[in-house]
Formats: structure tokens, C-alpha cells, sequence
């Protein structure tokens, strides 16, 4: 039994939901967060971990979260939670989801490191490492038309974890970035477009093999069972049919020649 006690955030769902999953799998203990208690209760039903309700944009919920967490007393944070509101042109874009977006992706990363960075440090009293991996995507690196919004919330996620690694140069504490391209989760773009099923499913019509949330997961958590002192800092994930972030092929993969 391994002695890693991680909190994951955004675990009521895709790829948070995919990596508690795993965790448990591999034995570790877990504390699953996200807003919907229904969802985090029949996972921990399913799969045997502790879970605690929270939104983490609101200052009261993440207080309370710190406390939880405290209790838990984690070894590790996979910040998960977060996602897209939106996809139009800039000039058409809403304040109200860019706010939506800077709050879920950016803000809300911010606080739960500062509600569990502490208690990470504690954790390495008896010599041991501690670790912080975040979601982005690769629209924090790569614009794309339609993706104002979002690139801009993960572009500015993607800075706070590289300004966080260098922060705690000399700690024994890894941090570590995941940014997936198109991963078909039942959710994220339904999210995106304010729950219109149509315009979902179309951003995944005929690619042939859009990762997974396991697919995901199993990276994150190969990534996570790597020895405490190895850091893998940033990693791309992508579909075969995703050769650029806005170059994705639809229709069957086939070999020339
Ligand atoms: N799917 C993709 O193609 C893709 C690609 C690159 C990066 N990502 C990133 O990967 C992460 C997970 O995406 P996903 O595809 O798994 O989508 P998802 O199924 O919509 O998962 C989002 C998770 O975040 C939680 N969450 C959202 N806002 C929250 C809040 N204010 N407080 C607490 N929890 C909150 C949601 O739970 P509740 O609603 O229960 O709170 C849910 O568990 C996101 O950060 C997303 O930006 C996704």
C-alpha cells in the first residue's frame, strides 16, 4: 500500500473523475472535490474514497475545503477543476463567461494551492516529496479562432504554475503541468456550449480516436508513480488525429503510399 494521499479537484467528472479512479486503483488514498455532491458520492460509493463538496471560486467553500484538507493530510494536489465557457470571435465573446473562465481555470487554482500548498510542505517533514499537477491544455500555448477566452484563462494557468515551480526552487516539492489537446469527456464541451448535445458531439464527429479521459488519467497517474523526485514538468497529450492544436484530421487515419 503506497503512503501517497492526494486531493483531486474536478473529480466529479472526465479526466478528474478518470484519475481518482485510477488512484484508487493503484492504492492511493484520495480525496475527490467538485461542486455536485450526488456525483462525488456515487463515486466514492463506487470506488472507496473521501470527498468533499465545494465551488472553488467562492471564497467561504475553499475555507471550508482547507479544513477538509487539512484533515486529509495530502501528499499531493491534482488540480483538475476548470474548463470552457463559449467559442466565438472575440468581439462576440461575454464578459460574463470570460469571467466564468478566469474564475474556474485561474482564480480557483489559486486559491486551493494556497488552501493546500502548506499542507503539502508539512508533508515533507519526514524527508519525503510532495507534488502539485495541474491541468492546462494546449490552448495555453496555441491560439486558436474562437478560443479568446479560453486561451487567455489557460495561457495565464500555465504562467501561475511555471512562477509556482520557480517559487519553490530549493522545497522538495514537484510541480508539474498536463495540457491535453481533444479529449472526448462527456461534459466539457457540453459545458462549453451551455448544454446544446448538437454542437458537442460535432467537435468530435468523425475523429478517428479523440483521447480518452482514462487515456488522460493513465498518463497522469504513470507520471505520478514516477519516484517523488522526478519532475516531469510539462506534457502534451494528443490524438493522433489532433497533429496540431487546430489541425484535426476528420475521418479515417490512413498511411500514404
Ligand atoms: N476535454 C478536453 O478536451 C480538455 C482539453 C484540455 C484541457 N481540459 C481541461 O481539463 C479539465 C477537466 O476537463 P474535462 O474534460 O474532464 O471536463 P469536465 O468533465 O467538465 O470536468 C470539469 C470538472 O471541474 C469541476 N468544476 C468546474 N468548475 C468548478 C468549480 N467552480 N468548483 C469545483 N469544481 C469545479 C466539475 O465538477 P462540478 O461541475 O461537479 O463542480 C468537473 O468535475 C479542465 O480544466 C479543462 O479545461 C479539457
Amino acid at each position: 500500500m503506497s503512503d501517497k494521499r492526494i486531493i483531486i479537484t474536478g473529480a466529479s467528472s472526465g479526466i478528474g473523475e478518470a484519475v481518482a479512479r485510477q488512484a484508487v486503483a493503484r492504492g492511493w488514498q484520495v480525496l475527490a472535490v467538485a461542486r455536485r455532491e450526488e456525483r462525488l458520492a456515487a463515486l466514492a460509493a463506487d470506488i472507496g474514497c473521501e470527498t468533499f463538496v465545494a465551488d472553488l471560486t467562492d471564497e467561504a467553500a475553499v475555507a471550508a475545503f482547507a479544513e477538509a484538507a487539512a484533515a486529509f493530510g495530502p501528499t499531493g494536489l491534482v488540480q483538475v477543476a476548470g474548463g470552457a465557457k463559449g467559442a466565438a470571435e472575440l468581439a462576440e465573446t461575454t464578459i460574463d463567461d470570460w469571467r466564468w473562465m478566469f474564475e474556474a481555470n485561474v482564480i480557483g487554482t489559486k486559491r486551493v494551492i494556497d488552501a493546500v500548498l502548506p499542507l503539502l510542505r508539512a508533508s515533507t517533514a519526514d524527508g519525503s516529496y510532495a507534488e502539485i499537477m495541474v491541468v492546462t491544455s494546449i490552448a495555453a500555448t496555441v491560439a486558436y479562432k474562437n478560443g479568446s477566452g479560453y486561451n487567455a484563462a489557460k495561457s495565464a494557468e500555465k504562467q501561475l504554475v511555471d512562477v509556482l515551480r520557480l517559487e519553490l526552487h530549493g522545497e522538495p516539492i514537484r510541480v508539474m503541468e498536463v495540457a491535453p489537446g481533444m479529449v472526448w469527456t462527456e461534459e466539457f464541451s457540453l459545458v462549453r456550449f451551455e448544454g446544446d448535445q448538437a454542437k458537442a458531439d460535432a467537435v468530435y464527429k468523425d475523429v478517428q480516436d479523440p483521447l480518452s479521459a482514462d487515456d488522460v488519467a493513465r498518463v497522469m497517474t504513470d507520471i505520478l508513480a514516477l519516484p517523488g523526485h522526478v519532475s516531469v514538468d510539462e506534457t502534451i497529450i494528443k490524438p493522433v488525429a489532433q497533429t496540431h492544436p487546430w489541425m484535426v484530421h476528420k475521418g479515417p487515419l490512413v498511411a500514404k503510399g
